[in-house]
């Protein structure tokens, strides 16, 4: 069947791999990625499916409240899969406004357009708002879950942000009749990753013998996921799931982040042809982060038993397959370090971001 389908966000790290499983997977349908290209948003990420027939860029501001309600006029969405946000729980600490801006402001932006331009024919039509564990706060070391029923209790700006564009959601469809689905997810890794966030960042300093920054006694507990089996779960929850409901994405799978940076060292030890033990000297023990919330862990059981999602691959193999991608990509990282990436729009589009 026929879609138009908005993702926003598709030039970031998930919502790079969303837009090219749509893409591929579904001919029929015209994939719109709206990014405003902030220093987040990266062309390069999607440049072996930018000249598919059925995937079309558009470069704007999710916040526009002129421009947003224009583009559903003309493109007459079927459905919106909402990625676009501030993600970096550290910025969010330094500057506030920028989270409430474009995660809440720049949410309810869209949902008023989508709301504008079904309000006629509703039926069929579906706005997804893709979140994070974040909302729920942190957890103690006692073995529990966060479940869909878990109360909201966020501790930084950026998930209180985005506990506040989830609660926006809900109300348009207990309010409006909007039909929408949220999901919730734990840390994801994988290709594309931004190096701001701790596994690329680890990875190359570790390639560059730079100093790793652990936070606090690196005691925190992440649950992690590889980003392919993120983007396959939303796949299924825009399809498949029911309307007005949750479903949370985790990867059973928790590691301190000691844990897991010593894993790292050892993986690219011997990628690197190093000697056992030789990266972990690298490991720097630094100031924690404000408000660090101790543990995220999530339980899956909803999208499992009802979608029949699983997880595709175990932490070990997606680590050392995203330290391939890292080894095999190292231009991309440079340019990202550099600032490069930064003139890909130009070339493609002939003028600047
Ligand atoms: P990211 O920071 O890598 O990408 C965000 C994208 O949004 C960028 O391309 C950026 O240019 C774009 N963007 C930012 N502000 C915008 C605006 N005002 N208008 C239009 N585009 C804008 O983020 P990510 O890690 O890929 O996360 C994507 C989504 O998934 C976010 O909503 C995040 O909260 C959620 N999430 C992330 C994780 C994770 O581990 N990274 C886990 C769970 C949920
Ligand atoms: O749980 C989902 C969330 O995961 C997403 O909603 C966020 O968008 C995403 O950024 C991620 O948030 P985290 O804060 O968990 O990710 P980050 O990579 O920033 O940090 C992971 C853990 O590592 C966290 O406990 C903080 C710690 N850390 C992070 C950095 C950048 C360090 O010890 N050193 C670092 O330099």
């Amino acid at each position: 069947m026929k879609k138009t389908i908005l993702i926003t966000g598709g030039a970031g790290f998930i919502g790079s791999h969303v837009v090219r499983l749509f893409v591929r997977q579904y001919p029929e349908y015209q994939i719109v990625n709206l990014d405003a290209l902030t220093y987040a948003g990266n062309l390069e990420n999607l440049k072996d499916i930018a000249q598919y027939p059925n995937y079309t860029f558009v470069k704007a501001d999710i916040t526009d409240e002129v421009f947003i309600p224009e583009l559903f006029r003309n493109y007459k969405f079927d459905g919106v899969i909402h990625l676009a946000a501030e993600s970096h729980v550290d910025r969010s600490i330094s500057d506030p406004m920028a989270f409430i801006r474009t995660n809440v402001f720049g949410t309810v932006n869209l949902l008023n357009a989508a709301r504008a331009a079904w309000k006629e024919h509703v039926e069929g039509k579906r706005f997804y708002h893709v979140s994070t564990d974040e909302v729920y706060g942190a957890l103690d070391f006692d073995g529990k879950l966060f479940t869909e029923a878990s109360r909201y209790d966020p501790h930084s700006p950026y998930s209180a942000s985005k506990a506040s564009s989830d609660h926006f959601v809900r109300t348009y469809h207990d309010t409006y009749g909007m039909p929408v689905v949220i999901s919730n997810c734990s840390n994801n890794y994988g290709a594309n990753h931004f190096p701001e966030k701790l596994i690329p960042l680890s990875i190359n300093n570790i390639k560059n013998k730079k100093p790793i920054p652990i936070y606090g006694k690196g005691e925190n507990v992440r649950d992690w996921l590889w980003v392919e089996d993120h983007a396959r779960a939303i796949d299924l929850i825009f399809h498949r799931g029911k309307s007005g409901e949750t479903y949370n994405i985790g990867g059973n799978n928790e590691w301190t982040n000691i844990d897991l940076i010593r894993l790292l060292c050892r993986i690219m030890d011997k990628k690197l042809g190093r000697r056992e033990g030789e990266s972990e000297t690298l490991i720097t023990f630094v100031k924690d982060r404000s408000g660090h919330d101790l543990r995220y862990a999530i339980d899956s059981t909803k999208l499992k038993t009802e979608l029949g999602w699983e997880p595709s691959l175990q932490f070990e193999e997606g680590l050392e397959k995203t330290v391939d991608w890292y080894l095999e990509n190292q231009d991309w990282l440079e340019r990202v370090i550099n600032g490069a990436y930064r003139d890909y729009y130009e070339k493609q589009y002939g003028h600047k971001v």
